[in-house]
């Protein structure tokens, strides 16, 4: 915070620039015109606070809590909004001001729903016995505790997330006092999209998502279900905070409310599958977690979702100091919940078999015969070629395909050439998913298993018709089946976000199942569903606190996240199916501490002071920590401890790269040197040691590719003890590294989405009248400049002055000298942008300052400078810079200034007239 606000004095009120989906670089969250969260200093009145606005602004949350007193509002004057947002800031009784930033609920991996009309066969149905064998329960070693009786009893575990469908049996069936969903609210209303105003109400049912009951099934679903699905921590009681609508984003404003709501209610545990990039533990939102965890409640929050885009891609609020991050791993097991058909071999009896819809997957009640190009199961590219010309007319037939080599679209492409329409894939690897084929002619896609694909070829190989009868997926009975999963078992999900911040904060903390997980789902879509995610490994974690406050009797964040850190086992790296050879361990930067182990963690007697260490870059290296080692068994204990080293990554390819590598990246068997003072101790029942560690990087790495090293101190007891604690370094200068893309920041126009760049310096631009940007009167013939602008990297700081290029002395006494050299007539409206992801934004300007004011008719250039990682933003150097072409603006009439100038005319006219007769 106290960066944040000397940024803040350095800068004037941030606000980002409009982000654009459309680029391929990530984006970051947008933020929301004219709204922004203002914290008081001390206590005031939210109501008179807003009176004294002067009706300038409303109110959107008042957000006066025990740890942060404050409100959100909205300027109704969005034109004004930054100068009066920086008058606010400058009021006495005003400690901080901070734009509304919008959040997405993470991408997640829908692979398969139930049915809402399920009809399960008596003997599919698995039952808890009282012994758990759900998957991801052996992997964390929760299923002991359910074995053993334990399931959070009394223990509140709040989920901010879309609501939960608390009506599902095996959530409760109830809400309010004694239900499992006991407790919570609305805070939004289901038309709620991030942008309008939320619409509260008490009722924090999940009405049209359906991921925050996924979410409280992976918690605390009970075993009332016929797919053998059991809540990590039954026994807890839920507390539902709805943030999202039906549709769109959740402000920052929301989900501070909701965390303060929910620690307030006297939640244990906090958890949300939220998020979005930014690598800064500085975010507001991530701020206030980090005040909740200060506060005795441990706030678990998905690490992300965005594993593809490599490292340094830490999301908020995840990133923020003292959120625990929770990264995802892949269950040992493939469930799925598959659509029931039926078919027939030369006319024999009906068999069932399972499939998943894909897209278009509106399967009419259809019985057809099969077709396959070629009985060759193991044909990698099946069907990528276009069909011979004796190919039958297929629109009689449902044809099949082996998954593999070319993408779906083309494979369906061939068979629609020969007349089908209607395509079933067979897999190549265990499992199923939803086939993406929207191709014109075919009407329903789906797939089925691998080994039922190879029975039916085999058949057709022989001979035998094979007549298939289809169901329509929204009415078709819905089976389980689960597939060993033979690729990624244990190992990380590889879409799980790699860290760490760019301020070298150890992200993310350890990591629970999180992909292709079973859970609860609402009644209405389906009752059941397999998701993946790290929204998914992070409820799972929320349980695991919850198990543990049961065993360890207490609840204090940092000791149990220590703990959950030292038990935790760190796995090998894998990257699509394949480990390295020698294996290596994944980078603690993707893993953390590894997987929880959570049985070792709730009877652990050695405790750590710590959960991770940092060592910094080399220009803020810090040569050597001190941690503790406690000894809470009743025996003597010799401790000894050792290192063992992670992968190091690259971040960069090349050293004159400035685009961090995508997933996986390089890594490599550099390994960092550790030196312990003392190595080996032995420590009575009750005893402590201090012990100081000292780190030597690894030698002969490429520092200028920026190598980030990691690995784990082992801490092995004569008890049998084996904790291990992550570290990480960087070798290298992260100030020395461009984060500004020069060739990807330049002028384009508002109106091109392809952001096509301007090379020339004499493009006219004939802006909307001043202050009607947005007033469909004045679109026509008018076009905005549009700054796009690219962060290879993170950047604590952007800033864009409009340079006047033109000799009018108006317009030069009202500019000003920046940096010694730039003439600045101030900023865009909407900037400086504070704590910045890498990605690319786009700023379409109408020609409005930062101050309210407008640039004057003329030309210009815009000089855009990001203040790079660790840098001092009143240091010229510290900032990347680069300009854009020169150009001009012009502003259109309004029809009153229009309609006055025929007037004027028209009078003057008059007058020359009337003159002209008086002579
Ligand atoms: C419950 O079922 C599991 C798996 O089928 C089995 O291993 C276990 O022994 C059973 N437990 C009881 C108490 O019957
Ligand atoms: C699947 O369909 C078969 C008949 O085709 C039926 O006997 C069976 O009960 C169905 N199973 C489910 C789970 O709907
Ligand atoms: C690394 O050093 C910088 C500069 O002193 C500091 O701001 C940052 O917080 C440090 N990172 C960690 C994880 O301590
Ligand atoms: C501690 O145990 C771990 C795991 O068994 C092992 O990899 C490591 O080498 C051991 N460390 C020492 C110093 O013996
Ligand atoms: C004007 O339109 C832009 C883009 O459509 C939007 O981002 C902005 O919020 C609008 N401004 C106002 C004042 O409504
Ligand atoms: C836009 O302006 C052009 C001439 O500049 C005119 O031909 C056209 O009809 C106008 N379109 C609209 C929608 O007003
Ligand atoms: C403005 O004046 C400067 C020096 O007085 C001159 O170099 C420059 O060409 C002039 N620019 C224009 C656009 O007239």
């Amino acid at each position: 915070m106290v960066r944040l606000t000397s940024l803040l004095a350095a800068a004037g009120i941030a606000r980002a620039a409009v982000a654009s989906s459309s680029t391929t670089a990530p984006a970051a969250p947008e933020i929301v015109p004219g709204a922004y969260i203002v914290e008081y200093e001390g206590d005031q009145d939210t109501n008179a606070f807003v009176k004294e606005l002067g009706g300038e602004a409303s109110l959107r949350k008042d957000l006066r809590f025990k740890l942060f007193k404050g409100a959100s509002i909205q300027f109704k004057d969005t034109k004004n909004a930054e100068k009066l947002a920086a008058e606010l800031a400058d009021l006495p009784k005003v400690k901080n001001v901070f734009p509304v930033r919008r959040y997405p609920l993470p991408r997640h991996t829908i692979h398969s729903v139930g049915s809402t009309v399920a009809n399960i066969a008596e003997s599919l149905k698995k039952r808890d016995n009282g012994t758990d064998t759900f998957s991801t329960h052996l992997m964390t070693q929760v299923n002991k505790f359910h074995d053993a009786g334990i399931t959070g009893q009394g223990i509140k575990i709040a989920v901010i997330d879309t609501g939960i469908d608390y009506r599902h049996p095996a959530l409760g069936g109830c809400f309010g006092p004694g239900c499992l969903v006991s407790y919570g609210s609305d805070l939004v209303g289901d038309d709620f999209n991030g942008k309008n105003t939320p619409v509260p109400d008490p009722d924090p049912v999940d009405s049209c998502n359906g991921h925050g009951t996924h979410v409280a099934g992976i918690i605390a679903a009970q075993s009332n279900n016929p797919y053998g699905i059991i809540g990590a921590a039954q026994g807890v009681t839920l507390g539902a905070y709805r943030v999202f609508g039906c549709d769109g984003d959740v402000g920052n404003d929301v989900l501070i409310a909701a965390y303060l709501m929910a620690y307030e209610a006297g939640s244990d545990i906090i958890t949300a599958s939220i998020g979005g990039p930014s690598g800064w533990g500085e975010d507001p939102w991530a701020a206030v977690v980090s005040r909740i965890v200060e506060a005795g409640v441990p706030c678990v929050v998905s690490a992300g979702n965005d594993g593809a885009t490599g490292i340094f891609y830490a999301s908020t609020a995840a990133n923020g100091k003292k959120v625990t991050a929770i990264a995802s791993i892949d269950n040992t097991e493939t469930p799925a919940l598959l659509s029931n058909a039926s078919y027939t071999v030369a006319g024999g009896p009906a068999t069932a078999f399972g499939f998943t819809a894909g897209e278009p997957g509106e399967w009419p009640d259809v019985t057809l015969p099969l077709w396959t190009v070629n009985y060759n199961t193991s044909d990698p590219a099946h069907g990528c070629d276009p069909y011979p010309d004796d190919t039958p007319d297929l629109s009689d037939r449902i044809v099949l395909i082996r998954r593999g080599t070319c993408t779906f679209v083309q494979k369906i492409t061939n068979a629609v050439a020969k007349g089908a329409k209607y395509v079933l894939f067979y897999n190549n690897v265990a499992g199923t998913v939803t086939v993406s084929g929207k191709v014109d002619g075919v009407e329903a896609v789906a797939m089925v298993t691998a080994k039922q694909g190879e029975e039916w070829v085999r058949a057709m190989e022989a001979g035998q018709e094979v007549v298939v009868t289809m169901t329509d997926p929204s009415k078709a009975g819905k089976f389980l089946t689960v597939f060993e999963n033979t690729a990624t078992p244990g190992y990380m999900s590889e879409f799980t976000s790699w860290g760490p911040t760019f301020e070298v904060d150890v992200k993310p903390q350890f990591g629970a199942p999180g992909g292709m997980i079973l859970s609860t789902y609402p009644i209405h879509m389906g009752a059941y569903a397999v998701l993946s995610g790290t929204s998914m490994s992070c409820p799972m974690a929320a349980a695991i606190y919850a198990l543990l406050m049961n065993v360890r009797g207490t609840k204090d964040p940092k000791t149990l996240e220590n703990v959950l850190s030292a038990t935790a086992k760190p796995n090998f790296f894998r990257s699509g199916g394949q480990t390295p050879e020698p294996p290596l361990l994944a980078p603690v930067v993707q893993q953390g501490a590894g997987i929880l182990q959570a049985w070792d963690a709730a009877h652990a007697t050695t405790l750590l002071s710590v959960s991770s260490l940092s060592f910094n870059d080399t220009e803020h290296f810090v040569p050597y920590h001190h941690f503790s080692v406690s000894n809470t068994g009743k025996s003597e204990v010799t401790y000894k401890l050792g290192n063992v080293g992670a992968a190091t990554a690259y971040t960069f390819a090349e050293a004159t790269d400035i685009t961090p590598m995508k997933f996986p990246g390089e890594i490599t068997a550099d390994f960092a040197s550790l030196a312990f003072e003392p190595a080996e101790f032995t420590l009575a029942p009750g005893q402590r040691k201090v012990i100081k560690v000292t780190a030597t990087p690894p030698k002969g790495v490429d520092v200028d590719r920026l190598p980030v090293w990691s690995g784990y101190v082992t801490i092995n007891g004569t008890d049998g003890s084996n904790l291990s604690l992550p570290y990480v370094g960087v070798s290298g200068s992260l100030k020395a590294h461009t984060v500004l893309d020069e060739r990807k920041t330049y002028l384009s126009r508002g109106s091109d989405e392809d952001n096509t760049p301007i090379l020339s310096n004499d493009v006219t631009f004939l802006l909307p009248p001043q202050g009607f940007a947005n007033d469909t009167r004045y679109r026509n013939g008018t076009e905005l400049p549009k700054l796009v602008a690219t962060l290879s990297f993170g950047s604590p700081l952007v800033r864009v002055d409009v340079v006047p290029l033109s000799n009018c002395t108006s317009v030069k006494e009202k500019a000003t000298l920046v940096f010694g050299d730039t003439l600045s007539l101030g900023q865009p409206e909407g900037l400086p942008s504070l704590w910045n992801p890498r990605g690319t934004v786009e700023l379409k300007w109408d020609g409005r300052l930062a101050d309210g004011t407008y640039a004057p008719a003329g030309k210009y250039k815009l000089v855009v400078r990001a203040l790079r990682v660790f840098g001092n933003p009143d240091e010229k150097g510290d900032y990347d810079v680069t300009e854009t072409v020169e150009f001009k603006v012009r502003y259109k009439k309004t029809e009153e200034e229009k309609k006055l100038r025929r007037l004027r005319r028209r009078a003057e006219k008059r007058r020359l007239r009337e003159m002209l007769n008086r002579h």
